[in-house]
């Protein structure tokens, strides 16, 4: 492993994450009170970059279907949760037959997606020296 720079403290505020590329790494730092986590930025069900999601404390959610995962250490959580909402209510005002090709269009994505398992995200170290983070590729 290398250790490498990727990022000053200052550029990621407390309760954000920012997705970086490194060593043709795809990465994101999540800042969370003051301590950092890195984590592979692609969520371990269909690949959504993680960075785009949204962070509570040490927990990250996908912003394609909602998995969950701990930045402390990759792990899956839960999800994810293919469908949000209810999706006749969504289309209710959209023509008949509109409606009933969008139910079936979801249920469809729905089966796919189930089925699709959904892995822990690998994470790296991250080291902090002054203002500077160093993470070990
Ligand atoms: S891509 Fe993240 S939960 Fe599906």
């Amino acid at each position: 492993m290398v250790l490498v720079k990727v990022a000053k403290k200052v550029d990621i505020p407390i309760g954000k994450m920012v997705h970086l590329e490194v060593d043709g790494k795809e990465i994101m730092i999540a800042n969370v009170d003051e301590k950092f986590y890195a984590l592979e930025d692609r969520c371990g069900h269909m690949n959504a970059r993680l960075s785009m999601g949204t962070l509570a404390n040490t927990v990250v959610t996908c912003p394609q279907h909602f998995a969950t995962f701990d930045v402390t250490t990759g792990k899956l959580i839960s999800g994810p949760k293919p469908m949000q909402g209810n999706v006749a209510d969504i289309f209710a005002k959209c023509p008949e037959e509109v409606q009933k090709t969008m139910m079936q269009m979801a249920q469809s994505m729905g089966e796919i997606q189930r089925v699709i398992k959904t892995y822990n995200r690998p994470f790296y170290e991250v080291k902090v020296d002054g203002n500077n983070l160093f993470i070990n590729i």
